[in-house]
Protein backbone atom coordinates (compact mmCIF):
# COMPACT_ATOMS: atom_id res chain seq x y z
CA UNK A 1 0.00 0.00 0.00
CA UNK A 2 1.78 3.43 -1.17
CA UNK A 3 0.10 5.64 0.71
CA UNK A 4 1.23 3.00 4.22
CA UNK A 5 4.91 3.19 3.04
CA UNK A 6 5.01 6.73 3.24
CA UNK A 7 3.32 7.92 6.11
CA UNK A 8 6.01 4.78 7.52
CA UNK A 9 6.05 6.46 11.19
CA UNK A 10 3.72 7.48 13.70
CA UNK A 11 6.00 10.64 14.10
CA UNK A 12 5.15 11.36 10.34
CA UNK A 13 1.53 10.97 11.06
CA UNK A 14 1.24 12.86 14.03
CA UNK A 15 3.91 15.40 12.18
CA UNK A 16 1.06 16.20 9.27
CA UNK A 17 -1.73 16.81 11.57
CA UNK A 18 0.26 19.30 13.61
CA UNK A 19 1.51 21.14 10.46
CA UNK A 20 -1.94 21.00 8.37
CA UNK A 21 -5.10 20.44 10.88
CA UNK A 22 -6.95 17.47 11.97
CA UNK A 23 -8.94 15.69 9.92
CA UNK A 24 -7.14 15.72 6.67
CA UNK A 25 -6.54 14.50 3.32
CA UNK A 26 -3.36 12.66 1.99
CA UNK A 27 -2.51 11.74 -1.12
CA UNK A 28 -0.01 9.04 -2.48
CA UNK A 29 1.59 10.49 -5.68
CA UNK A 30 3.32 7.37 -6.75
CA UNK A 31 0.12 4.97 -5.92
CA UNK A 32 -2.03 7.31 -8.06
CA UNK A 33 -0.01 7.36 -11.01
CA UNK A 34 0.40 3.32 -10.62
CA UNK A 35 -3.28 3.07 -11.07
CA UNK A 36 -3.70 5.48 -14.10
CA UNK A 37 -1.35 2.61 -15.35
CA UNK A 38 -3.35 -0.16 -14.42
CA UNK A 39 -6.35 1.13 -16.09
CA UNK A 40 -4.84 2.40 -19.57
CA UNK A 41 -3.08 -1.16 -19.82
CA UNK A 42 -6.59 -3.13 -19.17
CA UNK A 43 -6.94 -3.47 -22.66
CA UNK A 44 -4.71 -4.64 -25.55
CA UNK A 45 -7.07 -3.20 -28.30
CA UNK A 46 -5.22 -0.30 -29.89
CA UNK A 47 -8.65 2.32 -29.74
CA UNK A 48 -9.02 1.50 -26.03
CA UNK A 49 -8.94 4.81 -23.72
CA UNK A 50 -9.60 5.34 -19.82
CA UNK A 51 -11.92 8.31 -18.97
CA UNK A 52 -11.41 8.52 -15.18
CA UNK A 53 -14.70 9.54 -13.94
CA UNK A 54 -13.57 12.38 -12.12
CA UNK A 55 -16.44 12.75 -9.17
CA UNK A 56 -14.56 10.14 -7.52
CA UNK A 57 -12.10 13.08 -6.36
CA UNK A 58 -11.42 16.40 -8.30
CA UNK A 59 -8.74 17.80 -6.38
CA UNK A 60 -7.08 20.05 -9.56
CA UNK A 61 -3.83 18.82 -8.61
CA UNK A 62 -4.62 14.72 -8.57
CA UNK A 63 -6.47 15.50 -11.79
CA UNK A 64 -3.28 17.62 -13.31
CA UNK A 65 -1.14 14.13 -12.71
CA UNK A 66 -3.94 11.76 -14.17
CA UNK A 67 -4.08 14.30 -17.36
CA UNK A 68 -0.31 14.36 -17.41
CA UNK A 69 -1.01 10.03 -17.21
CA UNK A 70 -2.53 10.47 -20.44
CA UNK A 71 -6.65 9.55 -19.08
CA UNK A 72 -9.20 11.24 -20.62
CA UNK A 73 -11.58 12.66 -18.19
CA UNK A 74 -15.85 12.39 -17.66
CA UNK A 75 -17.54 15.61 -16.26
CA UNK A 76 -21.12 15.52 -14.35
CA UNK A 77 -21.82 19.26 -13.90
CA UNK A 78 -20.36 21.98 -15.16
CA UNK A 79 -18.04 22.61 -11.43
CA UNK A 80 -16.01 19.77 -12.68
CA UNK A 81 -15.34 20.36 -16.48
CA UNK A 82 -14.39 23.73 -15.18
CA UNK A 83 -11.72 21.72 -12.63
CA UNK A 84 -11.03 19.43 -15.69
CA UNK A 85 -10.16 22.37 -17.92
CA UNK A 86 -8.08 24.18 -15.02
CA UNK A 87 -6.26 21.08 -14.77
CA UNK A 88 -5.07 20.96 -18.20
CA UNK A 89 -7.76 18.40 -19.98
CA UNK A 90 -8.42 20.33 -23.61
CA UNK A 91 -12.11 20.24 -24.46
CA UNK A 92 -11.96 17.01 -26.89
CA UNK A 93 -10.78 14.91 -23.61
CA UNK A 94 -13.73 15.68 -21.46
CA UNK A 95 -17.63 14.09 -22.01
CA UNK A 96 -20.01 15.92 -20.12
CA UNK A 97 -21.97 12.66 -18.88
CA UNK A 98 -25.46 14.62 -17.42
CA UNK A 99 -28.17 13.72 -15.42
CA UNK A 100 -31.28 16.13 -15.52
CA UNK A 101 -29.15 18.57 -16.25
CA UNK A 102 -30.64 22.48 -16.96
CA UNK A 103 -30.46 23.97 -20.26
CA UNK A 104 -27.61 26.42 -18.90
CA UNK A 105 -25.77 23.13 -18.20
CA UNK A 106 -25.77 21.84 -21.77
CA UNK A 107 -25.44 24.93 -23.48
CA UNK A 108 -22.21 25.26 -21.01
CA UNK A 109 -20.54 22.03 -22.49
CA UNK A 110 -21.99 23.23 -26.17
CA UNK A 111 -20.00 26.56 -25.79
CA UNK A 112 -16.83 24.65 -24.81
CA UNK A 113 -17.37 22.07 -27.63
CA UNK A 114 -17.49 19.27 -25.16
CA UNK A 115 -19.18 15.89 -25.83
CA UNK A 116 -22.20 15.72 -24.59
CA UNK A 117 -23.99 12.43 -23.66
CA UNK A 118 -27.70 12.44 -22.65
CA UNK A 119 -29.44 9.86 -21.03
CA UNK A 120 -33.10 11.12 -21.63
CA UNK A 121 -35.52 11.67 -25.09
CA UNK A 122 -35.82 14.96 -22.87
CA UNK A 123 -32.55 15.91 -22.48
CA UNK A 124 -31.88 14.89 -26.00
CA UNK A 125 -34.64 17.04 -27.24
CA UNK A 126 -33.03 19.92 -25.04
CA UNK A 127 -29.57 19.58 -26.10
CA UNK A 128 -31.22 19.17 -30.15
CA UNK A 129 -32.80 22.78 -29.76
CA UNK A 130 -29.42 24.37 -28.38
CA UNK A 131 -26.99 22.06 -30.51
CA UNK A 132 -28.63 21.19 -34.16
CA UNK A 133 -26.41 19.31 -36.59
CA UNK A 134 -23.88 18.79 -33.64
CA UNK A 135 -22.96 14.91 -32.03
CA UNK A 136 -24.19 13.46 -28.86
CA UNK A 137 -23.45 10.01 -26.93
CA UNK A 138 -26.78 8.53 -25.73
CA UNK A 139 -26.45 6.68 -22.24
CA UNK A 140 -28.13 3.33 -22.29
CA UNK A 141 -30.18 1.91 -19.62
CA UNK A 142 -29.69 -1.83 -20.23
CA UNK A 143 -32.59 -2.60 -17.78
CA UNK A 144 -29.95 -4.01 -15.31
CA UNK A 145 -27.60 -3.26 -12.63
CA UNK A 146 -25.05 -3.77 -9.94
CA UNK A 147 -22.84 -2.50 -7.19
CA UNK A 148 -21.95 -2.20 -3.28
CA UNK A 149 -25.24 -0.98 -2.46
CA UNK A 150 -28.44 -0.32 -3.45
CA UNK A 151 -27.83 3.64 -3.62
CA UNK A 152 -24.79 2.91 -6.14
CA UNK A 153 -26.62 0.69 -8.52
CA UNK A 154 -27.03 3.23 -11.89
CA UNK A 155 -28.72 0.57 -14.15
CA UNK A 156 -31.83 -1.33 -14.20
CA UNK A 157 -35.81 -0.77 -14.51
CA UNK A 158 -35.81 1.42 -11.01
CA UNK A 159 -32.81 3.64 -11.77
CA UNK A 160 -33.01 6.72 -12.90
CA UNK A 161 -30.17 7.40 -15.46
CA UNK A 162 -30.28 6.02 -19.25
CA UNK A 163 -32.49 5.44 -21.97
CA UNK A 164 -34.59 2.53 -22.23
CA UNK A 165 -33.32 -0.05 -24.65
CA UNK A 166 -36.78 -0.43 -26.29
CA UNK A 167 -36.59 3.67 -26.54
CA UNK A 168 -33.41 3.76 -29.05
CA UNK A 169 -35.68 3.62 -32.11
CA UNK A 170 -37.60 7.27 -30.35
CA UNK A 171 -34.14 8.65 -29.70
CA UNK A 172 -32.78 7.56 -33.36
CA UNK A 173 -36.42 9.72 -34.47
CA UNK A 174 -35.34 12.48 -31.84
CA UNK A 175 -31.61 13.03 -32.76
CA UNK A 176 -32.98 12.83 -37.07
CA UNK A 177 -35.28 15.67 -36.60
CA UNK A 178 -32.23 17.61 -34.91
CA UNK A 179 -29.79 16.58 -37.93
CA UNK A 180 -27.55 15.15 -34.90
CA UNK A 181 -25.46 12.22 -34.94
CA UNK A 182 -25.37 9.52 -32.37
CA UNK A 183 -21.63 9.32 -32.34
CA UNK A 184 -21.23 7.28 -28.85
CA UNK A 185 -23.15 4.69 -26.46
CA UNK A 186 -22.41 4.43 -22.88
CA UNK A 187 -24.12 2.78 -19.97
CA UNK A 188 -22.84 2.77 -16.53
CA UNK A 189 -24.16 -0.40 -14.54
CA UNK A 190 -23.00 1.06 -11.16
CA UNK A 191 -20.27 0.94 -8.78
CA UNK A 192 -17.42 -1.63 -7.49
CA UNK A 193 -17.43 -5.11 -9.14
CA UNK A 194 -14.50 -7.39 -7.62
CA UNK A 195 -15.87 -10.10 -10.23
CA UNK A 196 -15.79 -9.43 -13.93
CA UNK A 197 -18.99 -11.31 -15.19
CA UNK A 198 -21.73 -9.21 -15.03
CA UNK A 199 -19.43 -6.12 -16.70
CA UNK A 200 -18.09 -8.21 -19.48
CA UNK A 201 -21.75 -9.01 -20.01
CA UNK A 202 -23.07 -5.54 -19.98
CA UNK A 203 -19.89 -4.94 -22.39
CA UNK A 204 -21.42 -7.72 -24.53
CA UNK A 205 -24.97 -5.84 -24.80
CA UNK A 206 -24.06 -2.53 -25.33
CA UNK A 207 -21.60 -3.92 -28.30
CA UNK A 208 -25.04 -5.70 -29.44
CA UNK A 209 -26.69 -2.40 -29.56
CA UNK A 210 -23.84 -0.14 -31.26
CA UNK A 211 -24.07 -3.26 -34.04
CA UNK A 212 -27.38 -1.77 -34.83
CA UNK A 213 -26.10 2.07 -35.09
CA UNK A 214 -23.83 2.52 -38.18
CA UNK A 215 -23.16 6.00 -37.09
CA UNK A 216 -21.71 5.01 -33.64
CA UNK A 217 -17.99 5.31 -33.53
CA UNK A 218 -17.32 5.04 -29.52
CA UNK A 219 -18.68 2.71 -26.96
CA UNK A 220 -17.80 3.50 -23.40
CA UNK A 221 -18.56 0.57 -21.29
CA UNK A 222 -18.95 2.13 -18.04
CA UNK A 223 -16.74 2.31 -14.63
CA UNK A 224 -17.55 0.09 -11.28
CA UNK A 225 -14.02 -1.22 -11.09
CA UNK A 226 -13.50 -2.28 -7.36
CA UNK A 227 -10.98 -2.10 -5.05
CA UNK A 228 -10.36 -4.15 -1.81
CA UNK A 229 -11.46 -2.12 1.37
CA UNK A 230 -11.44 -4.97 3.31
CA UNK A 231 -7.25 -5.85 3.63
CA UNK A 232 -6.37 -9.07 3.43
CA UNK A 233 -10.08 -10.57 3.07
CA UNK A 234 -11.20 -9.24 -0.23
CA UNK A 235 -9.38 -9.99 -3.65
CA UNK A 236 -7.48 -7.30 -5.96
CA UNK A 237 -10.21 -7.59 -8.96
CA UNK A 238 -8.03 -9.50 -11.56
CA UNK A 239 -7.64 -7.09 -14.22
CA UNK A 240 -5.63 -9.33 -16.24
CA UNK A 241 -8.60 -11.14 -16.62
CA UNK A 242 -10.98 -8.94 -17.64
CA UNK A 243 -8.74 -7.09 -19.91
CA UNK A 244 -8.69 -10.16 -21.89
CA UNK A 245 -12.13 -11.10 -21.48
CA UNK A 246 -12.89 -7.40 -22.96
CA UNK A 247 -10.17 -7.72 -25.55
CA UNK A 248 -11.43 -11.03 -26.93
CA UNK A 249 -14.97 -9.70 -26.90
CA UNK A 250 -14.46 -6.08 -28.38
CA UNK A 251 -12.24 -8.21 -31.27
CA UNK A 252 -14.83 -10.51 -31.89
CA UNK A 253 -17.30 -7.95 -32.52
CA UNK A 254 -14.50 -5.90 -34.71
CA UNK A 255 -13.94 -8.81 -36.69
CA UNK A 256 -18.04 -9.03 -37.54
CA UNK A 257 -18.72 -5.15 -37.99
CA UNK A 258 -16.58 -2.49 -38.21
CA UNK A 259 -13.40 -0.50 -36.29
CA UNK A 260 -14.41 1.14 -33.25
CA UNK A 261 -13.25 3.13 -30.02
CA UNK A 262 -13.64 1.64 -26.51
CA UNK A 263 -13.95 3.69 -23.56
CA UNK A 264 -13.85 2.53 -19.64
CA UNK A 265 -15.12 5.16 -16.79
CA UNK A 266 -12.86 4.22 -13.36
CA UNK A 267 -13.81 6.26 -10.48
CA UNK A 268 -12.84 4.53 -7.51
CA UNK A 269 -10.05 2.67 -9.19
CA UNK A 270 -7.93 5.26 -10.00
CA UNK A 271 -7.91 7.18 -7.00
CA UNK A 272 -9.26 5.50 -3.96
CA UNK A 273 -5.97 3.77 -2.60
CA UNK A 274 -3.97 6.32 -3.29
CA UNK A 275 -5.98 8.26 -0.81
CA UNK A 276 -5.94 8.20 3.05
CA UNK A 277 -7.91 9.85 5.82
CA UNK A 278 -6.25 10.85 9.10
CA UNK A 279 -7.73 12.12 12.57
CA UNK A 280 -7.64 12.43 16.01
CA UNK A 281 -9.21 10.46 18.96
CA UNK A 282 -10.70 12.92 20.74
CA UNK A 283 -12.83 10.79 23.51
CA UNK A 284 -12.92 7.55 24.93
CA UNK A 285 -15.60 5.77 26.19
CA UNK A 286 -17.47 2.96 27.58
CA UNK A 287 -21.28 3.50 27.66
CA UNK A 288 -23.98 0.55 28.50
CA UNK A 289 -21.43 -1.76 27.80
CA UNK A 290 -20.67 -0.56 24.17
CA UNK A 291 -16.79 0.88 23.76
CA UNK A 292 -17.23 4.70 21.68
CA UNK A 293 -13.98 6.31 20.71
CA UNK A 294 -14.77 9.82 19.44
CA UNK A 295 -12.84 11.26 16.90
CA UNK A 296 -13.01 14.29 14.72
CA UNK A 297 -13.90 12.60 11.67
CA UNK A 298 -17.75 13.10 11.37
CA UNK A 299 -19.89 12.33 8.60
CA UNK A 300 -19.07 15.65 7.73
CA UNK A 301 -16.03 14.41 6.59
CA UNK A 302 -16.40 11.11 5.36
CA UNK A 303 -19.84 10.16 4.68
CA UNK A 304 -19.04 6.86 2.87
CA UNK A 305 -19.95 4.46 6.18
CA UNK A 306 -23.07 6.32 7.13
CA UNK A 307 -24.54 6.67 3.36
CA UNK A 308 -23.65 3.39 2.30
CA UNK A 309 -22.54 1.57 5.76
CA UNK A 310 -19.09 1.38 3.59
CA UNK A 311 -15.92 -0.36 5.19
CA UNK A 312 -12.37 1.23 5.69
CA UNK A 313 -9.88 -0.47 7.31
CA UNK A 314 -8.44 2.19 10.23
CA UNK A 315 -5.18 2.03 11.88
CA UNK A 316 -4.31 3.76 15.16
CA UNK A 317 -1.22 5.34 15.66
CA UNK A 318 -0.46 5.76 19.21
CA UNK A 319 0.47 9.35 20.34
CA UNK A 320 3.36 7.86 22.68
CA UNK A 321 4.64 4.44 22.49
CA UNK A 322 2.74 1.64 24.60
CA UNK A 323 2.00 -1.80 24.66
CA UNK A 324 -0.18 -2.94 21.95
CA UNK A 325 -3.72 -3.99 23.80
CA UNK A 326 -6.97 -5.02 22.44
CA UNK A 327 -10.57 -3.90 23.67
CA UNK A 328 -12.09 -7.01 24.85
CA UNK A 329 -15.33 -5.88 23.02
CA UNK A 330 -16.16 -4.94 19.78
CA UNK A 331 -16.04 -1.13 19.54
CA UNK A 332 -17.60 1.84 17.25
CA UNK A 333 -15.68 4.55 15.95
CA UNK A 334 -17.80 7.93 15.54
CA UNK A 335 -16.98 11.03 14.35
CA UNK A 336 -18.19 14.26 16.15
CA UNK A 337 -21.67 15.49 14.31
CA UNK A 338 -24.71 16.01 16.18
CA UNK A 339 -26.13 12.82 14.77
CA UNK A 340 -26.47 9.28 16.07
CA UNK A 341 -25.81 7.76 12.62
CA UNK A 342 -22.56 9.31 12.61
CA UNK A 343 -20.49 6.22 12.86
CA UNK A 344 -17.45 5.85 10.69
CA UNK A 345 -17.09 1.84 11.89
CA UNK A 346 -19.00 -0.16 14.14
CA UNK A 347 -18.37 -3.42 16.14
CA UNK A 348 -14.62 -3.48 15.33
CA UNK A 349 -11.72 -5.07 16.95
CA UNK A 350 -10.00 -2.21 18.08
CA UNK A 351 -6.47 -1.34 20.28
CA UNK A 352 -6.87 0.74 22.97
CA UNK A 353 -7.28 4.13 22.33
CA UNK A 354 -6.14 7.15 24.19
CA UNK A 355 -7.63 11.04 23.67
CA UNK A 356 -4.53 12.52 21.41
CA UNK A 357 -3.86 9.27 19.18
CA UNK A 358 -4.10 9.64 15.55
CA UNK A 359 -6.17 7.40 13.42
CA UNK A 360 -5.26 6.53 9.67
CA UNK A 361 -8.78 5.89 7.42
CA UNK A 362 -7.33 4.03 4.57
CA UNK A 363 -8.74 3.79 0.85
CA UNK A 364 -10.59 7.37 1.37
CA UNK A 365 -9.10 8.93 -2.01
CA UNK A 366 -12.29 8.01 -4.11
CA UNK A 367 -15.70 9.70 -2.86
CA UNK A 368 -14.01 11.12 0.61
CA UNK A 369 -13.43 14.84 0.38
CA UNK A 370 -15.63 15.35 -2.99
CA UNK A 371 -18.14 14.06 -1.22
CA UNK A 372 -17.64 16.10 2.17
CA UNK A 373 -19.64 19.14 3.35
CA UNK A 374 -20.06 21.51 6.26
CA UNK A 375 -22.70 19.84 8.19
CA UNK A 376 -22.75 20.98 11.65
CA UNK A 377 -21.04 24.47 10.34
CA UNK A 378 -17.66 22.60 10.29
CA UNK A 379 -14.86 23.75 8.06
CA UNK A 380 -13.41 21.27 4.77
CA UNK A 381 -10.03 19.76 5.81
CA UNK A 382 -6.80 20.57 4.20
CA UNK A 383 -5.51 17.93 1.61
CA UNK A 384 -1.96 17.34 0.80
CA UNK A 385 0.16 15.58 -1.44
CA UNK A 386 3.21 13.16 -1.27
CA UNK A 387 5.17 13.62 -4.34
CA UNK A 388 6.91 11.34 -5.75
CA UNK A 389 9.84 12.79 -5.00
CA UNK A 390 9.68 13.03 -1.34
CA UNK A 391 8.52 16.39 -1.11
CA UNK A 392 5.31 16.93 0.62
CA UNK A 393 2.32 19.67 -1.10
CA UNK A 394 -0.21 21.19 0.15
CA UNK A 395 -2.72 21.05 -2.31
CA UNK A 396 -5.76 22.65 -1.26
CA UNK A 397 -5.73 24.58 2.40
CA UNK A 398 -8.61 23.75 5.03
CA UNK A 399 -11.32 26.14 5.15
CA UNK A 400 -11.18 28.44 8.28
CA UNK A 401 -14.39 29.67 10.51
CA UNK A 402 -14.43 32.95 8.19
CA UNK A 403 -14.74 30.96 4.90
CA UNK A 404 -18.17 29.59 6.31
CA UNK A 405 -19.92 33.06 5.48
CA UNK A 406 -19.10 34.91 2.72
CA UNK A 407 -20.95 37.82 1.10
N1 LIG B 1 -19.49 6.63 -14.87
C1 LIG B 1 -20.67 7.05 -14.42
C2 LIG B 1 -21.67 7.50 -15.38
C3 LIG B 1 -20.95 7.06 -13.05
O1 LIG B 1 -22.13 7.48 -12.61
C4 LIG B 1 -19.95 6.64 -12.15
C5 LIG B 1 -20.20 6.65 -10.71
C6 LIG B 1 -18.71 6.20 -12.67
C7 LIG B 1 -18.52 6.20 -14.04
C8 LIG B 1 -17.56 5.78 -11.80
O2 LIG B 1 -17.87 4.72 -10.96
P1 LIG B 1 -16.70 4.03 -10.11
O3 LIG B 1 -15.68 3.50 -11.07
O4 LIG B 1 -16.12 5.04 -9.23
O5 LIG B 1 -17.40 2.96 -9.34
N2 LIG B 1 -20.26 7.57 -3.89
C9 LIG B 1 -20.28 6.13 -4.12
C10 LIG B 1 -20.05 5.78 -5.55
C11 LIG B 1 -21.04 6.46 -6.47
C12 LIG B 1 -20.72 6.26 -7.91
C13 LIG B 1 -21.60 7.10 -8.78
N3 LIG B 1 -21.30 6.97 -10.16
C14 LIG B 1 -19.26 5.48 -3.18
O6 LIG B 1 -18.63 6.18 -2.39
O7 LIG B 1 -19.12 4.26 -3.19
Amino acid sequence: MGFEKLVFSKEAVHELLREYGSPLYVYDEETLRKRCQEMKNLMKYPLFRVNYSAKANTNVELLKIICSEGLDVDGMSPGEMHLEMKAGFSSDRITFIGNNVSRNELQFAVNQDILVSVDSLSQLRLLGEINRGGRVCLRINPGIGAGHHDKVITGGKKAKFGIAIEDLNLAQDIAANYDMTIIGLNHHIGSLFLESKAYVEAAAGILELAATLPSVEMVDLGGGFGIPYRHGIESRLDLAVLGNELDNLVEDWVASHRSINIRTEPGRYVVAECGALLGTVTAVKENYNTFFIGTDIGFNTLVRPVMYDSYHEISVVPQEDRPYQEYDKAVYVVGQICESGDILAHDRVFPCCQEGDALIVHDAGAYGFTMASNYNSRPLPAEILLEKNGGIRLIRKAQTLEDLWKD
